[in-house]
């Protein structure tokens, strides 16, 4: 994906605290900047102990604050002033010390100070866990958390696996980037809190023998820009996805499949319970008849082999043809003529939405330009019609959406 500055504006406090884990907000603190934020590090004494001052600063590009004796404040309010700047504070590694400290509302430094000094309406506080999994999973630490998250706070991970001590299990701090795309999703509206969407993406694979198939160039990153889009708007996500090498949202319900049957199967049966139906895959029309067990060898055949094609099932027809679909949206990749084929498509799949854009144009691409059509009217997007990153398209996308499931509820 290319780069882009999704906390451009936002100005973030971010705490250490001690734990071996502070080598990764080295990184992170460069993954905020890049994406647009200021950043202004406070770091407690046991932080100062794995990583120092001086690297912060380098990678922030602001003195870093220690204490709450910092004479270079002018009204020596340090706490005061910290919480009243940010849009956000997240301790990133939060050791199950400062964890406590912060559910017993102490506030015997610096960084607690602030986090209880904040102003809380408008500047949250993030936690993003660092320990060891014995420490993790103790009943004290898990009350702690429980305490915080009522109070407010949102906690971010904690990751498991491999530990810094050898051990393996949960406690670990979440990799930069994914409290990079946590940060950022929680900024964005929850347009579709607690609603349940069902998304297919990629291309279907059809075997004609062992190692030989049938598919196409989708990428499947349309989809997938759809499906962190709707998470990032509190939807809770099922992504159902064809053979792609891309990495799954946050937050999303993974369920990888190989086949447009084995689509089908994943999405048919469970498509009731969603209230939202998007098909982005670009699912194979036709399959080999027949499957040949072993590989096809070309050694001592005087003509090329020929195939039967059987049709595959069209998945959206069949949800939009359950006695109480979801909402379905349906995607025309065309090379031409795009709204009379789109809406042809709409017709016959008897769909309230789909959305067309041309498939040479935007397959494997980061970007593109969408043209979304209803029964009655049709409008582009972007409304100028340059092609945009996916990621930006689709929020767009969650948008429209959120505005059509609240009329069609009305
Ligand atoms: N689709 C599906 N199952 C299929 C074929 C398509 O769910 N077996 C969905 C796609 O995910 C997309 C929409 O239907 O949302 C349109 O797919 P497309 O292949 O473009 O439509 P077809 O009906 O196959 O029309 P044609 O191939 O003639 O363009």
């Amino acid at each position: 994906m290319s780069e882009r500055s999704d906390l451009q504006g936002r100005h973030i406090v971010l705490g250490l605290t001690g734990g071996i884990a502070c080598y990764k907000s080295a990184e992170f603190v460069r993954l905020l900047t890049k994406a647009g934020a200021t950043v202004q590090v406070v770091m407690t004494e046991a932080a100062e102990a794995f990583i120092t001052p001086v690297t912060m600063q380098a990678l922030s590009g602001r003195s870093v604050v220690t204490s709450q004796w910092d004479a270079r404040e002018p009204n020596n309010m340090a706490h005061i002033n910290l919480g009243r700047e940010a849009d956000a504070v997240i301790v990133a590694p939060a050791s199950a010390d400062f964890i406590a400290k912060l559910a017993q509302g102490r506030a015997d430094e610096l960084l607690s100070l602030l986090c209880l000094a904040r102003p809380r309406e408008r500047c949250p506080l993030l936690v993003a866990p660092a320990m060891n999994r014995e420490m993790w999973s103790h009943p004290a630490t898990q009350r702690n958390v429980a305490t915080l998250s009522a109070d407010g706070a949102r906690i971010l991970g904690p990751g498991c696996g491999d530990q810094a001590c050898g051990e393996v299990g949960d406690g670990r701090m979440l990799e930069p980037a994914e409290l990079l795309e946590d940060l950022i999703a929680f900024f964005q509206p929850k347009l579709l809190a607690g609603r349940r969407l069902l998304i297919t993406a990629g291309p279907t694979f059809e075997p004609i023998d062992p190692v030989r198939g049938i598919t196409n160039h989708s990428s499947g990153k349309m989809g997938f820009a759809l499906a962190r889009a709707a998470a990032e708007a509190g939807a809770d996500v099922t992504l159902v996805a064809g053979p792609v090498h891309l990495p799954t949202p946050r937050g999303v319900k993974r369920v990888n499949v190989m086949t447009a049957s084995q689509m089908y199967d994943a999405v048919v049966p469970n498509a009731a319970a969603h209230e939202v139906f998007i098909a982005t895959a670009a699912v194979a029309d036709w399959r080999p008849a027949s499957l040949s067990e072993h590989k096809i060898k070309k050694e001592g055949k005087k003509v090329a082999p020929t195939f039967e094609l059987t049709e595959n099932p069209d998945i959206l027809a069949a949800v939009a043809a359950l006695p109480k679909p979801p909402y379905c949206v349906g995607f025309a990749a065309e090379s031409e003529n795009l709204l009379e084929h789109a809406r042809a498509k709409l017709i016959r799949k008897r769909i309230p939405l789909i959305i067309g854009n041309l498939g040479p144009a935007t397959f494997g691409r980061d970007d593109n330009a969408l043209l979304v059509v209803d029964a009655q009217a049709h409008h582009a997007l972007p409304a100028d019609g340059q092609p945009t990153d996916k990621l930006t398209l689709a929020r767009a996308l969650i948008q429209e959406l959120a505005q059509r499931l609240q009329a069609v509820q009305a």
